[in-house]
């Protein structure tokens, strides 16, 4: 199943003739291409449904090649790679003449992370250059966290898939703006706000609330096809039954302080004491909900700390107002 030395060598000769590769990483399953190909990278946004507007990431294979990508690497950058690459942090900085301003989605900074997965800094390494990857999925979905979900969801569109398992953390790398004086969190993920504290001496500022700059900020991103609706922890099994009885098909994420606690509904799922098992089982089991055939997923936030930041803001997103679904205004409305 893993990706072998020859699928690696493969995979490489894929990003080098222009094509995509999808490739695990220690967060998310990423769609990749050629960083300072252009043709490729706006093949991505086609495949995805993104708008070119929206950056990319480029992938890296140590953080000793930062400064081939930016414009220059301020003292907090190269703390923070330090600490944390590879890893699940994402530095954004001013951009590079490397790359190309299809990659940024028009912007003068560019995002940059070395991910922590053996087969992709495998591939890195073979491949020699940048590779820029969004998540495997279309856009607006759920991020992909097995080989399986890509295959699922984006089929022949990918040129090449690299099996690397099941992926490790299982929400997205923590984007930190470090242009600036203090660094800044564009977008909670896989590296907490703590570890970061612990790290640069200070928290870290949190995003200015204004016009939506980039698609992880976009309310209803990270959406599963079933409707997700957020109650307080002990209002989910009474909840979930009522939709249920009103003729709902509801997939159920059970507190773990309400293990064992039988429901009346069409799927369950006891989320795990743990924030690193939630995280990592989350996206898995959004897929599984609309496998199931469920049309509403009731679920509760969990406590805003650490790992629960990420995970909460990816729970608030997938119940954000979607376009096409006029009657759900606002995060946590309660079902009709
Ligand atoms: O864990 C991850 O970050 C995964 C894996 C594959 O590495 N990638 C990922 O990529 O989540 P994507 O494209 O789904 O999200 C990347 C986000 C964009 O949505 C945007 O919010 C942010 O990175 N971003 C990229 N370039 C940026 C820039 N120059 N300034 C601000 N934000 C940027
Ligand atoms: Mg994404």
């Amino acid at each position: 199943m893993t990706a072998t030395n020859d699928d690696i060598e493969k995979a490489a000769g894929v990003l080098r003739a222009g094509g995509l590769v999808a490739l695990p990483t220690e967060t998310v399953y990423g769609l990749g291409a050629n960083a300072e190909d252009p043709a490729a990278v706006r093949r991505i946004f086609e495949v995805k449904g993104r708008p070119p507007s929206h950056p990319l990431i480029v992938h890296i294979a140590g953080g000793e090649q930062l400064g081939e990508w930016v414009e220059d690497v301020p003292a907090t950058a190269r703390l923070l790679a330090e600490a944390f690459w590879p890893g699940p942090l994402t530095l954004v900085l001013r951009r590079g003449r490397r790359v190309p301003l299809e990659a940024t989605g028009g912007l003068e900074t560019v995002a940059v992370r070395v991910p922590d997965h053996p087969v992709a800094l495998a591939l890195l390494s073979a491949f020699g250059g940048g590779v820029t990857a969004p998540s495997a999925n279309r856009f607006g979905s759920v991020s992909p966290t097995t080989a399986h979900h890509v295959r699922a969801e984006l089929g022949d569109a990918v040129d090449f898939v690299l099996d690397g398992g099941s992926c490790e953390v299982g929400v997205e790398s923590t984007i930190v703006d470090v242009t600036g004086d203090v660094a800044s969190v564009l977008r909670p993920g896989g590296v907490t706000a703590e570890d970061l504290e612990a790290v640069l001496g200070y928290p870290p500022a949190a995003p200015s609330a204004g016009p939506i700059r980039v698609p992880g900020q976009h309310p209803s991103h990270y959406a599963p096809r079933a409707r997700v609706v957020l109650v307080e922890p002990e209002r989910v099994v009474a909840e979930a039954e009522l939709a249920q009885e009103r003729g709902h098909r509801v997939g159920v994420f059970l507190p773990a302080a309400f293990a064992g606690e039988p429901v009346k509904a069409h799927a369950v799922v006891e989320v795990p004491a743990s924030a690193a098992a939630h995280a990592r089982e989350l996206y898995g089991h959004l897929r599984a909900f609309d496998e199931r055939g469920c049309d509403l997923i009731i679920a509760s936030l969990p406590v805003a700390e650490g790992l629960g930041v990420a995970i909460g803001n990816r729970l608030r997103r997938a119940a954000g107002p979607r376009s096409s679904d006029g009657d759900l205004t606002a995060p946590g409305v309660r079902p009709a």
